[in-house]
């Protein structure tokens, strides 16, 4: 039986030191760290991320200002909207709910978002020193959250041989960047048109998937030991939520297994609170958040 990687209960725990690390800044006589987040149009699934993003922030002390535009606003507006919180001294982070409407252009809203603001790490600028080794960019929160999960655990990356099933700008790409970071991992990424996927889903000593499949990794994909990170969150018909693994058949077979929920999920909101509290540490003059340092 697999070690079950917990998010949930790291996540609170790192919820909770972040709370007193604020509380200690706010005793010296600072403001309270603050998150712009940014919703276009009524998506029920992103309006439950947003939901959840704000109110760990409220646990923690971050003063979220929520933005919920409709789903007809056109581009210009929003632009306006990030443009004047780039400028606002009291906005620390600015989170942008993906996906966008379509008649967005969504890389041309990240490009607008001030670099140093950019806590989901998706501007040009971020992605760019992620994937030349820079530390003093930000790294996007699930790629960061699962590192730093892995890392709770002891898990062993170095001279491993880690596949990625999903090549998104959100997860699979900067994951592979953080893994591929000082030659660390031997990385391999995959994605909707990989020819065979099970050819390389079999020699993985780290499997993370991030598709959205229901059941798309079963238990004769993955060699014995091997370590899965489930990054889908999908709901079925009968309400409940999986990921994108057979986690009951590969929990037998796996080293570690993160489950959903309960995984990767609360991590990355987790990151986000990091990133927001090192951006705001960094205003200040204190330098970037120690967890953000992987
Ligand atoms: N949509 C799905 N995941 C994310 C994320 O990490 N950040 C943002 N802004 N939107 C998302």
């Amino acid at each position: 039986m697999a070690i079950i990687l917990d998010g949930k209960s790291l996540a609170k725990k790192i919820r909770q030191q972040l709370k007193s690390e604020v509380n200690q800044f706010v005793e010296k006589g600072l403001r309270n760290p603050s998150l712009a987040v940014i919703l276009v149009g009524n998506d029920p699934a992103s309006e439950v991320y947003v939901k959840n993003k704000r109110k760990a922030c409220e646990e923690v002390g971050i003063n979220s200002l929520y933005i919920h535009l409709s789903e007809d606003t056109p581009e210009e507006e929003l632009l306006r909207i990030i443009d004047k919180l780039n400028k606002d001294e009291d906005v620390d982070g600015i989170l942008v709910q993906l996906p966008l409407p379509k008649h967005i252009d969504t890389q041309k809203v990240i490009t607008s978002i001030s670099p140093e603001k950019d806590v989901d790490g998706f501007h040009p600028e971020n992605v760019g020193k992620l994937s030349t080794g820079m530390k003093d960019g930000i790294i996007p929160c699930t790629p960061l959250g699962i590192w730093i999960l892995l890392k709770e655990y002891g898990i062993e990356t170095f001279k491993k041989d880690v596949v990625i099933v999903g090549a998104s700008n959100i997860v699979g790409k900067p994951m592979g960047l953080l893994f591929l970071r000082n030659e660390e991992a031997t990385v391999t990424i995959c994605h909707k048109n990989t020819k065979d996927l099970r050819k390389y889903t079999e020699e993985a000593d780290i499997l993370v998937v991030a598709v959205g499949k229901p059941n798309l990794i079963t238990a004769d994909m993955v060699k014995r030991d091997v370590v899965v990170v489930d990054v889908g969150i999908n709901r079925l018909e009968d309400g409940r939520l999986v990921g994108d693994t057979d986690f009951e058949n590969i929990k037998e077979k796996a080293f570690a297994i993160t489950p959903v929920p309960g995984g990767v999920g609360p991590m990355t909101v987790a990151s986000l609170l990091i990133n927001t509290v090192s951006v705001y540490r960094q205003k200040f003059g204190y330098p970037k958040h120690p967890l953000t340092d992987v």
